[in-house]
């Protein structure tokens, strides 16, 4: 699977923010930015930050910034969207993790399945301290009777087309973290068709 969603990112790279916002989708950029704006910790680790999409701003709050990814080229065009006195750009995965700070994780668990989705839970937690926090924003697995979840959704099976990633369900990713995580905060934004929550670390 990640062989897949590699080669398709780096296939989209060019039209990926283009995209999202062209279909109407900036509401996917201002859920990243609001997720994070506000938030202050010594360091912020994303996993899967693609091209950068709405964290310009947000970032400047955390005095050091890592930015994981498994596609080369989407990481090429967050380093030239974003300015940071110091940012790290990982070609890499969750098994790069390192401990400390608050990692966040948007849009990437969509794309697993439900084994997927647990192992890199599991790989993720594995690499925390107990305490050590999580901010999880993805589409919200619980609103699945939305039509405009539903019409979302369709957009974005659309773009995994496109790029020739899998689509699978949406599986409900909060039960799985669940198993490492406990709940600090809740927020949803776009008519909760999108959910971030922040999670710390028990398990
Ligand atoms: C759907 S894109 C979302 C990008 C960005 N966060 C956004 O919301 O626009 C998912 C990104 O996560 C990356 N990704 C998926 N699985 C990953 C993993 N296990 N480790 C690091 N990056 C991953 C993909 O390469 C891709 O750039």
């Amino acid at each position: 699977m990640k062989r897949s969603i590699e080669s398709g990112m780096n296939r989209s790279a060019g039209f990926y923010s283009l995209f999202a916002r062209l279909l109407g989708m900036g509401f996917i950029e201002r859920s990243i930015h609001q997720c994070l704006v506000g938030r202050k910790a010594q360091k912020l680790e994303v996993l899967g930050p693609g091209d950068g999409l709405g964290l310009s701003d947000a970032i400047q709050n955390f005095e050091e910034v890592r930015l994981i990814d498994l596609s080369q080229k989407m990481l090429e065009k967050a380093r030239e969207k974003l300015e940071h006195s110091d940012i790290e750009y990982v070609l890499g995965d969750e098994g790069d993790l390192s401990l400390g700070g608050l990692v966040f994780v948007p849009f990437v668990l969509n794309m697993y399945s439900e084994e997927g989705q647990s192992a890199l839970l599991k790989r993720i937690s594995g690499l925390m301290d107990q305490g050590q926090k999580l901010l999880i924003l993805d589409f919200n697995p619980e609103q699945k009777s939305s039509p405009f979840q539903a019409y979302l959704w369709i957009l974005y099976k659309g773009f995994r087309l496109i790029t020739g990633i899998p689509v699978g369900k949406l599986n409900n990713y909060h039960l799985q973290a669940m198993r490492y995580f406990e709940v600090l905060e809740e927020r949803n934004f776009a008519k909760a068709c999108l959910s971030a929550r922040l999670y710390r670390k028990v398990n």
